[in-house]
């Protein structure tokens, strides 16, 4: 089901800006015990990427109701009812996803965006994908995409309702018969997978790249950045390419989704599942 600005909804009007260029942003969510985790960064990089599209921000008090009743709405089927104890702890155990995407709204004359009233909201929920539990056990393979990244210092970090090149390099995967794949940038630095932010660990330090030319900045990732810094495991945010990465003693990617998943191999590189990934998934994975 889909709720446009708070109401359940399966249309919307043919000159949405964000049907016609992709102009918005979105944000997919991890709902656990009929809760939104780590909402307070999603709306922060909500906000900052609205600034950089000089898109008005939201009213979030009236986002978080139309959130919450989404959420409830979903509770109520899973209950249908019968509030049988065994309904009530699946509940409180139950993942899912939501996704809340905002486009700036109807109208504007070509890309101008002058005279557009307000943006539009849509929520949507998604099952949690059920594969997921095992990449977080066992780890992830993955490929390396052929196809680089652009350069986009405009639009790097934030993520924009344009998604073009996560999906060709994702077709690239699914031909390649891998389940995702290491992205580079067209000067060769490793940036993220086509769905994740990646880490890696050589020795006792910690590596992540730089993303201020391309690439998602994800919430887990800024989690996992937190719990590091607090325990004093710096990581080294750079440039680095795939000769470094694939030195490493162990490697993880992050999504807020996902969590944090072990990668056991890239291409034909083989990684042990390391102790710092399974510490930050004793710690962020719920
Ligand atoms: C291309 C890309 N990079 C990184 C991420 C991780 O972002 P987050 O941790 O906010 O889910 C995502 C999430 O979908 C993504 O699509």
């Amino acid at each position: 089901m889909f709720w446009v600005d708070g109401e359940s909804q399966q249309t919307i009007d043919i000159l949405d800006r964000s049907f016609q260029y992709g102009d918005g942003c979105f944000t997919t969510m991890l709902v656990q015990g009929g809760q939104i985790q780590h909402f307070c960064d999603h709306r922060h990089r909500v906000d900052e990427c609205l600034q950089a599209l000089r898109i008005p921000g939201l009213d979030w008090n009236i986002v978080s109701l139309w959130l919450d009743n989404v959420i409830q709405h979903n509770q109520n089927n899973v209950l249908h009812g019968t509030e049988s104890l065994q309904n009530i702890n699946k509940l409180h155990n139950e993942k899912s996803g939501i996704k809340l995407h905002i486009s700036r709204g109807s109208g504007g004359r070509g890309y101008s965006p002058l005279n557009v009233l307000k943006p539009m909201v849509t929520i949507s929920s998604f099952d949690y994908p059920s594969h997921y539990n095992d990449w977080s056990k066992y780890g992830v393979q993955l490929g390396i995409c052929s196809q680089a990244l652009g350069l986009s210092p405009l639009l790097a970090g934030h993520k924009h309702n344009n998604r073009l090149e996560q999906i060709l390099m994702k077709g690239e995967m699914d031909d390649a018969g891998e389940v995702d794949g290491v992205v580079l940038d067209i000067s060769g630095h490793v940036i993220e997978t086509t769905m994740a932010n990646l880490f890696w660990r050589i020795k006792d330090k910690i590596y992540t790249p730089q993303l201020s030319q391309s690439g998602v900045a994800g919430v887990m990732r800024k989690r996992v950045l937190m719990a590091l810094d607090s325990t004093e495991q710096f990581v080294k945010i750079g440039d680095y390419h795939l000769d470094q990465l694939l030195q490493a003693d162990e490697v993880f990617m992050t999504n807020s989704i996902l969590g944090i998943a072990p990668i056991t191999r890239i291409r034909n590189t083989h990684f042990n599942i390391g102790p710092v990934t399974r510490s930050l998934q004793g710690q962020l994975n719920s």
